[in-house]
Formats: structure tokens, C-alpha cells, sequence
């Protein structure tokens, strides 16, 4: 069997003495799209972070297409939560920032534009576009070295639930159309049964996944099905915290058998 794309085995990543992902592992394949959802704090961000190479202080192992991660390769592309874009330089040239200042001219970029439904944007400067506009420019730049992973992390939750919603499908099109898989960090249970074909559920202190929940049913989706609903309701359950969530009442203590007899004989 060929290699996963991605191959993620951390037996522990620490800041300091603590311990924050404890014994995670995931793998990737070609094509898919997977989100992890978990509380804040529980590691999403760290652990996005050594895929994407910029965190190599951890133990354990972490290869895509079969070599070790570094950093930045042109096998992965990361937006994040804010667009980070250029504002000196047009839309067209934060897109194809890789190859310099000028890179806006190389013809990929006018695909990307195409894809995110920007076409007629590419001179448009960042100050110009809405935050949901610029958001998609940053999906665009994400893809443009052809990665064949895309990495977000809470890409969408800047913007308003509409223009969320649209940008939920323009991403979707636009990794599909360039081949990559995508791994997603949301906060938005929703969000990430409507996009994923598998969701991964971490739980904190010390972050470890607490499960996974398939949603295994091809594009378009019906964002009203009640598979979804189904699945939410899944990811839901595997996210309870046990320490946060509600405890029952305590219960009267129960009597010892001994002293209840005694009860019973006055
Ligand atoms: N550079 C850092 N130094 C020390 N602690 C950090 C650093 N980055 C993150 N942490 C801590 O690690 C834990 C996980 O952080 P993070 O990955 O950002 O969580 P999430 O993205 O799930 O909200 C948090 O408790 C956070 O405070
Ligand atoms: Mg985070």
C-alpha cells in the first residue's frame, strides 16, 4: 500500500514542563478532508503547527508523502484564522507571493481568482475587500504552490454565518479543484460535519484525540440532512468534557447495611 499523504505519530509535545498532546496520532489520505475540533487549549493549534513545520520541538514522528515534514515545503499551505495578506501589494500579488514580488503574473494565479470567485480582484488592493473576500485570497495563496495538503486553522471564524457558509463551499471547490486534502481546525460543530468526510475529537489536559466521527457521504451535501444532524449530535457526545460538564446532584449517602437494620429495630 502506498504511504498515507500524512503521517502524524506525537508521543508528546511539551511547552515548559507541561504536557500538551499526549500520544496523538492521524493520518491523511489523498483527497481527504478532515477537521479537528476540540476545546480551547486542548492543542489544535500546536499540533497544526508541527504539521505544518514550524514546531519541531516534540517527540515522535511526522512525515508527509513519506518524508519528514519541514519547513516550508510546497507539499503544505496554511491559512489562518486572520488573512494576513500584503496590504502593499494587489490581491493578485499576495496570491502569488511564493515567487516574489511580481508573482501575481504567473497564470495559476488567475485560476486561484477564478476558483474563489474573485477573478475580476487581482489589482484590488487588501483595503478594499471585506473580510470574507479577503479570506478567500488567502485560500487562494494557501494553494497556489499546488500543496497537496491545505492546513486552516479557524479560518472562518472572523465572519459573519452567512458569508461563512459560502466560503465553507469556495473552499471545498477550489482544494478539490487543486487536489488537496484539507485539515481544519474549527470551533463550529456544524461546520465540521457539513465539510469533513472525518472529524477528529480531542479532549484536554493533556490534549489526546477522544475519537472520530465519520461523515461518509460525497459532495453536495444538503446542509439541512438529517445525516448531518446525526453526526453533529456524534461529535457533540465525544466532545462532553467530563470535568466541565454537569453533575448530577450528589445523592444522599446510603446508609451501612448495619446501621440500617438498626433504624428498622426502634
Ligand atoms: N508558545 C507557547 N508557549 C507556552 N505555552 C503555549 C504556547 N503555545 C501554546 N501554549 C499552550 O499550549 C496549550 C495548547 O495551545 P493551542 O495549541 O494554542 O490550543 P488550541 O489551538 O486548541 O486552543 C494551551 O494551554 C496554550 O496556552
Ligand atoms: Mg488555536
Amino acid at each position: 500500500m502506498s504511504a498515507p499523504l500524512l503521517q502524524l505519530d506525537i508521543q508528546a509535545k511539551q511547552f515548559a514542563r507541561r504536557l500538551v498532546l499526549d500520544r496523538v496520532s492521524l493520518s491523511l489520505a489523498a483527497g481527504e478532508v478532515v477537521s479537528l475540533v476540540g476545546p480551547s487549549g486542548c492543542g489544535k493549534s500546536t499540533l497544526l503547527r508541527i504539521i505544518a513545520g514550524l514546531d519541531r520541538d516534540y517527540q515522535g514522528q511526522a512525515q508527509i508523502l513519506g518524508e519528514p515534514i519541514r519547513l516550508h515545503s510546497r507539499h503544505v499551505g496554511v491559512v489562518f484564522q486572520e488573512p494576513r495578506l500584503l496590504p502593499w501589494l494587489s490581491v493578485a500579488d499576495n496570491v502569488g507571493f511564493e515567487l516574489g514580488r511580481r508573482g501575481g503574473r504567473h497564470p495559476r494565479v488567475a485560476e486561484l481568482l477564478a476558483d474563489v470567485g474573485l477573478a475580476d480582484w487581482g489589482h484590488a488592493y487588501p483595503k478594499q475587500l471585506s473580510g470574507g473576500m479577503a479570506q478567500r485570497v488567502a485560500i487562494a495563496r494557501g494553494l497556489f504552490t499546488r500543496p497537496a495538503l491545505l492546513l486552516l486553522d479557524e479560518p472562518f471564524s472572523a465572519v459573519d454565518a452567512f458569508t461563512r457558509m459560502r466560503l465553507q463551499d469556495v473552499l471545498l471547490a477550489a482544494a478539490s479543484h487543486s487536489q488537496a486534502s484539507v485539515l481544519l481546525v474549527t470551533h463550529d460543530v456544524n461546520e465540521a460535519a457539513y465539510l469533513s468526510d472525518r472529524v477528529l475529537v480531542l479532549g484536554r489536559n493533556p490534549g489526546r484525540i477522544r475519537g472520530e466521527v465519520r461523515v461518509d457521504w460525497p459532495h453536495p451535501r444538503q446542509r439541512g440532512d438529517a445525516r448531518l444532524a446525526r453526526a453533529e449530535a456524534e461529535i457533540l457526545a465525544l466532545l462532553d468534557d467530563r470535568e466541565d460538564a454537569p453533575q448530577p446532584p450528589p445523592q444522599a449517602a446510603p446508609w451501612p447495611a448495619s446501621l440500617a437494620r438498626l433504624r428498622l429495630a426502634v
